[in-house]
């Protein structure tokens, strides 16, 4: 079973993916946990290019087909050999990210991000998406709490001011949610409900999936 992870920054997918690798490990599953960008030598190096914040001067398409890369690359060396030896696989994050965030946040061509996406990820399709839905204030909130060199460089950009920020972190969201209304394997999870109420939710959808 392929299971995806996805939401703004903060939204607290890093957590539950640990909770649910933790709970399909007792029940004595196989399981493998990516993250993305990263997940192999290669995809590691490119998330360095991706997040570094020396990089300023990245144009929207460089950082694209960056991700893309990164994806493609995770998919034929770990994803599909995993799902072929009936392991559990958990990413946090994957192709809806680079639909809400490069797609929607960074205003780029929607319908070829997509298409992007397809000839990237191929079949290694989700079989179900949990996005953790959080208001932008919220993201705003804990980002406030962490200290600046702890951020990326998507984080930081746009930089500094907050209304560039907000807008930003809208319009992800807002793909997000259309995303939610097309895919029926995406489940949206209020993200302000509590870490054991959030976990108990996916451990049924889990449960229930057929
Ligand atoms: P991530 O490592 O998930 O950061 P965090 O754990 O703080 O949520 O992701 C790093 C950043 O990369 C995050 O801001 C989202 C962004 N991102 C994209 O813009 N497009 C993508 O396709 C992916 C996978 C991530």
């Amino acid at each position: 079973m392929f299971i995806t992870f996805e939401g703004l920054d903060f939204c607290g997918k890093s957590t539950q993916v640990k909770l649910l690798e933790n709970y399909l490990k007792e029940k004595k599953h196989n399981v493998i946990v990516i993250r993305e960008p990263g997940g192999t030598t290669i995809s590691e190096q490119i998330r360095n290019v991706l997040l570094d914040k020396l990089n300023d001067k990245m144009q929207n398409e460089t950082e694209l087909l960056l991700f893309a890369a990164s994806r493609a690359q995770l998919v034929r060396e770990i994803i599909l050999p995993a799902l072929e030896k009936k392991y559990y696989v958990i990413s946090d994050r994957y192709h809806d990210s680079s639909i809400a965030y490069q797609g929607f946040g960074r205003n780029m061509q929607i319908e070829f991000v997509i298409q992007l996406q397809k000839f990237v990820i191929n079949n290694a399709i989700p079989d179900i998406t949990f996005f953790i839905d959080i208001p932008v204030d919220e993201v705003l909130k804990r980002m406030s709490k962490v200290k600046n060199i702890d951020l990326d460089r998507i984080e930081t950009s746009p930089n500094g001011i907050d209304s560039e920020k907000i807008n930003f972190y809208e319009r992800v969201r807002k793909g997000y949610l259309y995303l939610c209304e097309k895919e029926k394997r995406i489940k949206k999870i209020n993200g302000l409900l509590t870490i054991e109420e959030i976990h108990n939710i996916i451990i049924n959808h889990i449960e229930n999936f057929n």
